[in-house]
C-alpha cells in the first residue's frame, strides 16, 4: 500500500507514525480513561474530513447531537456549519442496541450507496453498547457486525472508555474492542502534582510500520490535539543506515556467515523504519548467530570456499558465482571472491562504531 491509499486522521502528529493515516474501510479504536481526550480526537477526525469537502457520521450512544457541537465548539471545532448537511448523526440514547446494529445502521449503509461520497465515521463512545451485552460471546458477535457494518461507509474510529485497575495497562472491558479493531491508540494522563502528563501509543495496526513510542501530546484550542511525534526517518539517515547495513552484510560474508544470516540482516535492512541507527541491533544479530572473525581464521584456508561438490542451482548462488572465478589449487577446486575480500574494508564487530565512523 502506498501512502496515497491512507486516509490521514488530521489529528497533528498521528499521521505520520502510522505511514500517513487509515487505510479506507478499517476501524481505529481510541482508548482512554476519562478525560483523556477521546472526544476531542473524534472531533478533529471529523472535522478534517469535513474541512476537505468528505461527509460525516457521528454514532452517538449518549448525548444529543446539540450537546455534541456544543462541546465540540468549546474545544474550538464549528460543526454546526455541516449540520445535517455533510455531518449526519446517529442517536441512539435508550434504544435497542441490538435493533441499531441488527436493522437500522444496516439499512443506513445501505442507502447510502447511492451516494458516491466519501464519509468518517465516529462512534463515540462504544461503551453503552459494551456495557449493554454481558456475555462476551454476544459482545462480541454485536461488535463485530457493528465494526462490518459501518466500514463499508468508510474509515471508522471508535472511542471507548477505560475502566483499569490499578496495575493493568489495559482495562479488560476494552480488550474485544482492541482484538477487532484494525487499529488502536491508547491514551494516558498522568497528572502530577498539579502538572499534567498526556501520552499516546500505538498499541496496533494492521499492515502498518508505526511508530512504538510513547508521544506525548497537548491540546491547541481550534485544532485539538497535537502529538509530539518524532518525524520519520530523513532520506540523509536512511542512507547512511543502509551503508551500515551494507557493511555488515559483506562482513558477515567475509567472516563466511551463512546464507541464512545474510538473508536475515537483508530483511532487517529492507524493514528498518526506525529514525535511530541499527548499530546495537546489528551487534546483537552478530553475536546472537555467533557470527565472528574467528570463523574465519578457524579454517583459514576458507577465504576461498570449497566447491567440489556445489551444483548452483539457485540464483543467489548464480549471483554470487558472478563474483567468483575459480582457482586450482592443488587437487581442490576452488572459489575465490575476487570483488569484496578487501581486509581494510571489513568491520570490527566488536565495535560497529568503527562502522560509524567509516560511514560518516
Ligand atoms: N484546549 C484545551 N486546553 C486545555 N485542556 C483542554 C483543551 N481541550 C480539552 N481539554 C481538556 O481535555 C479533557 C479531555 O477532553 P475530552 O472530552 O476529549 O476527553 P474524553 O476522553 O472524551 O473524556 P470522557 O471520557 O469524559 O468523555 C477535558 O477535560 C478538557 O478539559
Ligand atoms: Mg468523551
Amino acid at each position: 500500500m502506498t501512502s496515497e491509499d491512507r486516509i490521514p486522521t488530521g489529528i497533528a502528529g498521528l499521521d505520520r507514525i502510522i505511514e500517513g493515516g487509515l487505510r479506507d474501510n478499517t476501524t481505529f479504536l481510541v482508548v482512554g480513561s476519562s478525560g483523556t481526550g477521546k472526544s476531542t480526537f473524534a472531533m478533529q477526525y471529523l472535522t478534517y474530513g469535513l474541512e476537505q469537502g468528505e461527509n460525516a457520521l457521528y454514532v452517538s450512544m449518549e448525548e444529543p447531537p446539540e450537546q455534541i457541537m456544543r462541546e465540540a465548539e468549546m474545544l474550538g471545532f464549528n460543526m454546526k456549519k455541516y449540520y445535517n448537511k455533510e455531518l449526519f448523526f446517529f442517536h441512539t440514547k435508550g434504544k435497542d442496541f441490538v435493533e441499531l446494529v441488527e436493522e437500522q445502521l444496516p439499512a443506513l449503509v445501505e442507502a447510502n450507496k447511492e451516494y458516491d461520497v466519501k464519509t468518517r465515521v465516529v462512534i463515540d463512545p462504544l461503551t453503552p453498547l459494551i456495557w449493554s451485552v454481558k456475555d462476551k460471546q454476544e459482545q462480541r458477535e454485536i461488535i463485530t457486525k457493528l465494526f462490518y457494518t459501518l466500514k463499508q461507509l468508510g474509515p471508522v474510529l471508535i472511542t471507548t472508555e477505560e475502566h483499569a485497575a490499578p496495575g493493568e495497562t489495559i482495562g479488560e472491558d476494552v480488550l474485544i474492542p482492541i482484538y477487532l479493531s484494525d487499529g488502536a491508540v491508547h491514551l494516558s494522563y498522568r497528572p502530577i502534582g498539579g502538572a499534567f502528563n498526556r501520552s499516546l501509543e500505538i498499541v496496533k495496526m494492521r499492515a502498518t510500520r508505526h511508530g512504538e513510542e510513547v508521544y506525548p501530546y497537548i491540546f491547541v484550542r481550534g485544532i485539538g490535539v497535537v502529538a509530539r511525534t518524532n518525524p520519520p526517518v530523513s532520506a540523509d539517515d536512511l542512507r547512511k543506515y543502509d551503508d551500515m547495513f551494507e557493511k555488515a552484510i559483506k562482513t558477515a560474508r567475509d567472516f563466511g556467515a551463512p546464507d541464512t544470516f545474510l538473508v536475515k540482516l537483508q530483511a532487517v535492512m529492507d524493514n528498518w523504519s526506525y529514525s535511530f541507527s541499527p548499530k546495537e541491533t546489528l551487534q546483537i544479530l552478530f553475536e546472537t548467530y555467533n557470527i565472528t572473525s574467528s570463523m574465519k581464521n578457524k579454517d583459514a584456508q576458507q577465504e576461498a570456499i570449497v566447491v567440489e561438490n556445489v551444483t548452483t542451482s539457485s540464483s543467489e548462488s548464480l549471483e554470487e558465482a558472478g563474483n567468483m572465478e575459480y582457482v586450482e589449487e592443488s587437487d581442490d577446486m576452488v572459489l575465490e571472491d575476487t570483488t569484496n575480500s578487501h581486509e581494510g574494508d571489513l568491520i570490527d564487530i566488536d565495535d560497529l562504531s568503527e562502522l560509524e565512523d567509516l560511514i560518516n
